[in-house]
């Protein structure tokens, strides 16, 4: 398994962390050592994944932070910095998930889907440019299989998603000269709760939702949070502008 490199007096900072993937990337960044500062809309699922870091012997920041509102980015950030003094990494992994038919979608859901998926990490994101710059550290933005091929279903998701994928690529080009590294894990299907979101679908075409299930399986969490917890790392000092598809073959064709 990829290996982050020590993060020993370093500190990241994991949107989505109470569940899921940013709950695994939390704990895998942890375990090489970061200060985390946790955020997610959810504060009770966050205190017990805190828990779960601070038995780890690092330090553990809980942020209830609504990213839907995305004027919470740039003090979320600052907060993660007063907390700990620095900012080594930017892990963006809350992601909304509503699959609806295109005439079924409401403004809220599509506007709500844009603003965590796409405009928070943007906000997060500049916010903690000039922190990463200082310590020559890393962003690493969780997109989807979804940015790479058209599901039904889910045009909001895949839109956030190929542009977050993209957004990779442009700032990874406009930061090619200075110190920081920003790239992109795209995970195929895993077993959470966004997943199960599915299930909610109504009299959907089968014969277009089986185009999504992976031939292969589903992707285990443990796997991807270790891929981008190394790229948070100095250990991917090679990675920029990357976007690694890890989703067992699903968009190979
Ligand atoms: N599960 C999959 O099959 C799959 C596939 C491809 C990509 N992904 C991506 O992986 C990432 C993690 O998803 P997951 O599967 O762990 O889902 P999850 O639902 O388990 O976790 C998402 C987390 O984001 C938080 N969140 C949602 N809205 C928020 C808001 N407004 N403000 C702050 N936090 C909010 C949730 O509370 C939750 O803890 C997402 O970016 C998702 O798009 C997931």
């Amino acid at each position: 398994m990829l290996k982050p490199s020590d993060m020993r007096g370093k500190t990241a900072l994991v949107t989505g962390a109470a569940a899921g993937l940013g709950r695994a990337t939390a704990l895998s960044l942890a375990r090489a050592g970061a200060d985390i500062s946790l955020l997610d809309i959810n504060g009770e699922a966050l205190q017990s994944v805190a828990a779960e870091v601070r038995a780890l012997g690092v330090a553990a920041q809980v942020q209830v932070v609504d990213l839907a509102a995305t004027d919470n980015c740039g003090p979320a950030v600052a907060a993660a910095v007063a907390e700990f003094g620095r900012l080594d990494a930017l892990c963006n992994v809350a992601a909304v998930f509503f699959p609806r038919h295109a005439t079924e979608m409401t403004d809220r859901e599509w506007e709500t889907t844009m603003a965590v998926n796409l405009t928070a990490p943007f906000k997060l994101i500049r916010a903690a440019i000039p922190h990463l710059l200082e310590t020559h550290g890393a962003v690493v933005n969780v997109t989807s299989c979804a940015a790479f091929m058209g599901q039904a279903y889910l045009a909001a998701y895949s839109s956030t998603k190929a542009g977050l994928t993209h957004m990779t690529r442009s700032l990874a080009m406009e930061y090619m000269h200075r110190t920081i590294r920003i790239n992109a894990v795209a995970p195929g299907g895993m077993m959470t709760a966004l997943a199960a979101g599915l299930a909610d679908l109504q009299d959907a075409d089968s014969s277009l939702l089986s185009r999504i299930v992976p031939l292969r399986g589903l992707v285990e969490i443990e796997d991807v949070a270790a891929m981008v917890a190394f790229l948070a790392t100095d250990a991917a000092r090679g990675y920029h502008g990357a976007c690694i598809n890890l989703d067992n073959g699903i968009t190979a064709g």
